[in-house]
């Protein structure tokens, strides 16, 4: 090594440990303000949550939290803290974590403090390209914004679009399943395939609803949680060109000509409200996902953790044996074969698995900003309430809820009938802890607001597909195929259901 090179060596790392001695300073500057404020009691009852220390600077306990996995994360500091809520520094944020079961549905509440719309637009940006300042626009015009929400309603959630849509699925997926052959399959790209065209032609367009673009559709989902957990571009290169290509699909007039009624009419809406083509293509994108994105794997968990469970599967098999007949000849979408919506509301059995399904694989974090003070109150008698300040983060995960054994008996076992209805009174099963009852115990489709609109139609396309998929074949897991090689892929969890780390093969058999 020559000397030049040596000094340059030797300044540089000079310039390193500066900037590490710099950084460690006021993170520790920071710290010992935060620890200052924590404790300091606010009025009689009302202090801040206690903090949760990190010595790296801007990104915090970020990557401890990624490192435990989010739940163990929660569950470890709010045992330490001794407290039902704590703070800890996430990214830059001061984000507070809600750890007590009872109260992790605090974040749906629709209080004015709450802002909804800013982690939809953090959405918007980071996983589907929007433009920041054209986003801004569409969503400051209260105009766009109610008619955007009437037609998740008017085209997703009403009974008649319910009903239209759900036998489109069906007699889709009537005809996907007829093309299974016997023999070896591998579920998760199996239930992908039929589930992305069953779901995609009802509300995006039959033009997408193609194979073709099942491979870019897969980039985009896989792509998804990296976008929103900041993975640089030059690591998402797929999913930026599967992004793009959809978004340049979506504009196209043949497209927009032979779209679903519900794509036709946000492209109105977005247009009667001055909103750019590209932005209503890139937003429109954002639901194109959500209508698949989380169905398949849900659909996929549910029919595997039943396949796991004989005494599920023959449970489960029965029920649907004793729906009416599906006709024999179907391959084109037959109307009178399918199963009305009343036949599906009985399968309460595929329900509850589905449900359960869901509690054990569905655990995205639902964030809300503060635009103003708040005050947590946990309703304890020993605890004091909690002051979480504007600008400042809440964070509410339910699978603090879902895994505590209290509420759920024996949480990390699939229990096929956890949630079936009292055939005599209708009633959903109640679940409680320390006398407390849990109004919804079950918040897997978030709530409030940003209620999700497609809950019911998921629902149905799910007890359609299982039902026809058992109707029509045997299905048998090859090999040792066990829980722990069908394990959820935890850095899928932040966004919504999980996916598995490998698939599985499944022998079918027409019966
Ligand atoms: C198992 C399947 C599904 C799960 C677990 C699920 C979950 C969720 C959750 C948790 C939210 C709230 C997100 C937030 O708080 O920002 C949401 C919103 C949404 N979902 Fe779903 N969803 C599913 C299926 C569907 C389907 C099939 C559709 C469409 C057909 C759909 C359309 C939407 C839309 C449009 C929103 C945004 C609602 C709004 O911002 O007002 N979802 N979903």
């Amino acid at each position: 090594m020559d000397i030049k090179s040596s000094n340059s060596t030797k300044a540089k790392a000079v310039a390193v440990t500066c900037v590490v001695v710099i950084g460690a300073t006021i993170a520790v500057l920071d710290l010992y303000k935060k620890r200052a404020t924590a404790k300091k009691t606010l009025d009689d009852d009302v202090v801040e949550p206690p903090y949760v220390s990190s010595w790296i600077p801007h990104v915090g306990s970020a990557l401890e939290m990624s490192k435990l996995g989010h739940l163990q994360f929660i569950q470890k500091y709010t045992q330490k803290c001794g407290t039902p809520i704590f703070s800890a520094n996430i990214m830059g944020r001061l984000c507070h974590f809600i750890g007590d079961p009872l109260h992790t549905q605090f974040v749906f509440k629709d209080w004015p403090q709450f802002d909804t719309q800013s982690i939809a637009m953090d959405f918007l940006q980071k996983a589907m390209g929007c433009d920041k300042k054209e986003i801004d626009k569409a969503h400051a015009s209260p105009g766009w914004i109610k008619q955007s929400k009437e037609s998740f309603r008017n085209h997703i959630l009403a009974t008649q679009s319910i009903q239209e849509t759900v036998q489109k699925a069906q007699s889709i997926l009537l005809y996907l399943v007829d093309q299974i052959s016997d023999g070896e399959h591998a579920l998760f790209q199996l239930v992908k395939e039929n589930i992305f065209l069953a779901s995609v032609e009802p509300f995006v367009g039959k033009d997408m609803a193609d194979t073709d673009y099942l491979a870019a559709f897969r980039d985009l989902d896989r792509g998804i949680p990296l976008a929103m957990a900041n993975a640089p571009n030059v690591t998402q290169q797929k999913f930026i060109a599967a992004r793009e290509m959809f978004v340049q699909l979506l504009q196209r007039e043949s497209f927009q000509e032979n779209c679903s009624p519900f794509m036709k009419e946000r492209i109105r809406i977005g247009s009667q409200h001055g909103i750019q083509q590209e932005t209503i293509a890139r937003i429109n994108l954002s639901l194109f996902w959500a209508s698949v994105g989380n169905s398949a794997p849900a659909i996929f968990w549910t029919i595997l953790f039943v396949l796991q469970d004989p005494i599920a599967y023959e449970q489960i098999q029965k029920e649907v044996d004793s729906l009416p007949p599906l006709s024999q000849n179907t391959n084109d979408g037959d109307e009178e074969s399918l199963y009305s919506l009343e036949n599906l509301d009985k399968c309460v059995l595929i329900d509850s698995a589905f449900k359960e399904t869901l509690r054990l694989r569905a655990w995205p974090f639902a964030v809300k900003n503060l635009v103003d003070n708040v005050i947590f109150d946990p309703k304890q008698s020993d605890s004091p309430k909690f002051l979480l300040k504007s600008g400042t983060r809440i964070v509410g995960n339910q699978a603090v809820t879902y895994m505590d054994p209290d509420i759920f008996p024996n949480p990390q076992t699939f229990q096929y009938d956890r949630f079936v209805v009292n055939q005599e009174t209708g009633q959903p099963p109640s679940f409680s802890k320390n006398g407390k009852t849990i109004a919804e115990p079950l918040r897997v489709f978030g709530g409030g607001k940003r209620l999700c609109p497609g809950r019911k139609f998921v629902a149905c396309e799910t007890k359609a597909y299982i039902a026809v998929l058992f109707r029509k074949f045997h299905m048998e897991i090859v090999g040792k195929h066990t829980f722990a090689m069908a394990e959820a892929d935890k850095r899928t969890a932040n966004v919504g259901v999980m996916h598995p780390v490998e698939d599985v093969m499944i022998k079918f058999t027409r019966r």
